[in-house]
């Protein structure tokens, strides 16, 4: 097994190009590990001044080029969801692995190709959200198993959209690393709250309840036009939808992705059975217990393995940084991880099937699965 530093090619320096791969892996404690060997992002100039203040070796304006560099061994996909798969397959094909921010392909059958092609090659795939990785929902899966709901009856999980994506700081000033345009989160393909933002918490119910296996749906675009920096951008990417859910033995859920309003925490879903509910991390109002809530400030994001008494608990998007570590870690030493292709495929495919339950009225079947999550 290698143990030479991986060399990062960071695609798109973006809102989470930035914040999310750039500013955690340029920090003194990771290079040993990691190497920022090349950043592409074709808006002229932002993948060079990337490069500049984060100290990357080279900058590229298309992803071939960066693809084509063999200082690159792994590529982190910070860029819209609508792209992640062509520049994927493209990235296995030239022999990377491969680490997707959410959500990581569109369809399902998208997913399964890429799937494919890194197998075929011997790479490695790890995909974002890791939200089976936190000992707090690795500590709850054990609860539910163990019956502390007695039977379960429903869950419920979702976001809202809200103006959430217009206000981050990469987007509010006026040089080009941070007057980064959010309208693509608007349309299609890939855009709305179920694949931006809903997404974490399908991630986390699947992880507590298992592979759902039926899904049925209403959807809609409500808001047609939305405003960045002074400018309207048409928005036709659904952003109100419910689906339902079935888990088999008469277990539901529902999943909002909404233009507003809510009713769990963010990527946490409320389970509720026949002794009481879990709501966020309360069971029946009490905070649960997991290794290290003693010391986490209510944040189970700080005791992930690669963020746990680092500097990085206290930056921005340290979850993201922990995903790009899982791969980094499996690739180096051959520890796989939870944050696996075959689970957000799985997510993939619910919202994929969601959307179009929601078209043609009618109840989709689910096909694919995923293996439980390690650890509890
Ligand atoms: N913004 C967040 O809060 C956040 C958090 C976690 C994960 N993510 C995920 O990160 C990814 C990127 O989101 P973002 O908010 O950073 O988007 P963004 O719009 O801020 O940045 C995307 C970048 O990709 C670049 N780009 C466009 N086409 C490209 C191409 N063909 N090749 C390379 N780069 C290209 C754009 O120029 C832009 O700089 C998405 O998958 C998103 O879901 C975002």
């Amino acid at each position: 097994m290698s143990v030479k530093q991986l060399g990062i090619g960071v695609v798109g320096a973006g809102s989470i190009g930035i914040r999310g791969a750039l500013a955690h892996l340029c920090l003194p404690d990771v290079q040993d590990k990691v190497r920022l060997a090349a950043v592409c992002d074709p808006v002229p100039g932002r993948a060079q001044a990337a490069a500049d203040k984060y100290t990357v070796a080279r900058a590229y304006d298309d992803l071939n080029a960066l693809l084509s560099d063999d200082a690159v061994d792994a590529v982190i996909l910070c860029s819209p969801i609508g792209l992640h798969y062509e520049q994927g397959l493209a990235a296995v094909r030239a022999g990377k692995h491969v680490h997707f921010n959410k959500t990581m392909t569109v369809t399902a059958g998208e997913a399964t190709e890429i799937m494919d092609e890194a197998e075929a090659r011997g790479l490695k795939l790890v995909a974002s959200p890791g939200q089976m990785l936190r000992p707090s929902n690795l500590r709850l899966r054990k609860m539910l198993q163990d019956g502390v709901l007695g039977r379960v009856s429903w869950a419920v999980t979702g976001a809202a959209f809200g103006s959430y994506h217009e206000k981050e700081n990469t987007r509010t000033g006026s040089d080009v690393l941070t007057n980064v345009n959010p309208s693509w989160y608007w349309r299609k393909p890939g855009g709305g709250p179920v694949y931006d933002m809903s997404v974490y918490g399908m991630h986390t119910l699947t992880g507590l309840l298992g592979a759902a296996k039926r899904v049925s749906a209403m959807s809609g675009v409500a808001i047609h036009e939305r405003e960045w920096n002074g400018q309207m951008f048409p928005c036709d990417a659904d952003d109100n939808t419910l689906f339902t859910l079935d888990f088999g033995d008469n277990v539901f859920a529902l999943v909002h992705g909404t233009f507003a309003g809510s009713v769990s925490q963010f990527g946490q879903p409320s389970v509720f059975g026949e002794r009481g509910a879990i709501v966020g991390l309360n069971l029946n109002g009490e905070r649960i217990a997991y290794p290290g809530s003693d010391r986490d400030n209510g944040n189970p994001i700080r005791l992930l393995p690669h963020v746990v008494d680092t500097i990085h608990a206290e930056m921005e998007e340290a979850h993201v940084f922990e995903d790009t570590m899982q791969l980094v870690r499996w690739v180096r030493e051959g520890i796989p991880s939870n944050a696996t292709a075959e689970h957000a495929r799985h997510v993939v495919e619910i919202i994929e099937a969601g959307y179009r339950a929601a078209q043609t009225g009618q109840t989709q079947t689910l096909v694919t699965t995923f293996d439980a999550p390690k650890g509890e």
